[in-house]
């Protein structure tokens, strides 16, 4: 069975619309496990626009399943990795400006630096992934600098229809059968939602989807009603007191 990562990063983006205690990522991560996650994800940006330390530090804590935590190949994250020990780093590029993580990881022009990353993180005893695009090149090169496993960027398969996006679902298939060829293991995400994600879930030797934007704005929907239901009720009840 191909395992299933929850993202709780959006959680924590409504959280720090107002810079208040909910919602909290936290609880989210828990009920997301009590759903049937087999992880929890978390993105501590270097902005720190979403998750915050404090959610890592108390997810480390709570989350008895797989901890992973998406970071930028800098110094203060590899300290934070080496410190929490989540149970996998995965490394993505980042960009201040950017809504999300825009693409896979330039693996060939950082290489170097790369390399040196996860040379520390693994000393660290944490397995490490590169979130790259499906591309035969960046994988060899991912292989090469050492890590044990990739996640192969599904977002222009998200973003597409059509036969352009049958097209990047056999490019992203090639890459996964590549990588598995090559001792890696596979992950795979971005842009997953209710309607696109069979055909990647489909795809033999995949270890596991990491999954988050559709998933909380499904939640936000689903749970809009009963929220409503105890707001009206606690308003009914506090009339009927006076
Ligand atoms: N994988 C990686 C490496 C990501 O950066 C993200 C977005 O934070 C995801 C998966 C999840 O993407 P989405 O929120 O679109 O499901």
């Amino acid at each position: 069975m191909v395992l299933l990562g929850v993202n709780i990063d959006h959680v924590a983006t409504v959280r720090q619309a107002r810079k208040t205690f909910e919602p909290d990522p936290v609880m989210a991560a828990t009920l997301a496990i009590i759903g049937g996650a087999d992880g929890i994800t978390v993105h501590l940006r270097e902005d720190r626009r979403h998750a915050q330390d404090r959610d890592l530090k108390i997810l480390r804590d709570v989350v008895p399943c797989e901890l992973n935590l998406e970071m930028a190949a800098t110094e203060e994250m590899i300290e934070i990795a080496l410190a929490v020990k989540p149970d996998m780093v995965t490394i993505v590029p980042e960009k201040r400006q950017e809504l999300t993580t825009e693409g896979g990881l330039n693996v060939l022009d950082l290489r170097d630096s790369l390399k040196e990353v996860i040379k520390k993180i693994k000393d660290g005893g944490i397995p490490v992934s590169l979130f790259i695009n499906p591309d035969r090149v960046d994988i060899e090169c991912s292989k090469k600098i050492g890590v044990d496993m990739v996640e192969i960027h599904t977002g222009y398969y998200s973003e597409t229809r059509r036969q352009a996006q049958l097209k990047e679902l056999e490019r992203i298939k090639d890459a996964v059968a590549y990588a598995l060829n090559m001792g890696l293991k596979v992950n795979a995400g971005h842009g997953l939602n209710y309607y696109n994600v069979k055909r990647v879930a489909a795809i033999r030797g995949l270890r596991g989807l990491y999954i988050g934007h559709s998933i909380i704005s499904r939640a936000v929907l689903i749970g809009i009603e009963e929220a409503v239901r105890e707001m009206k009720k606690l308003i009914k009840e506090a009339c009927m007191d006076v």
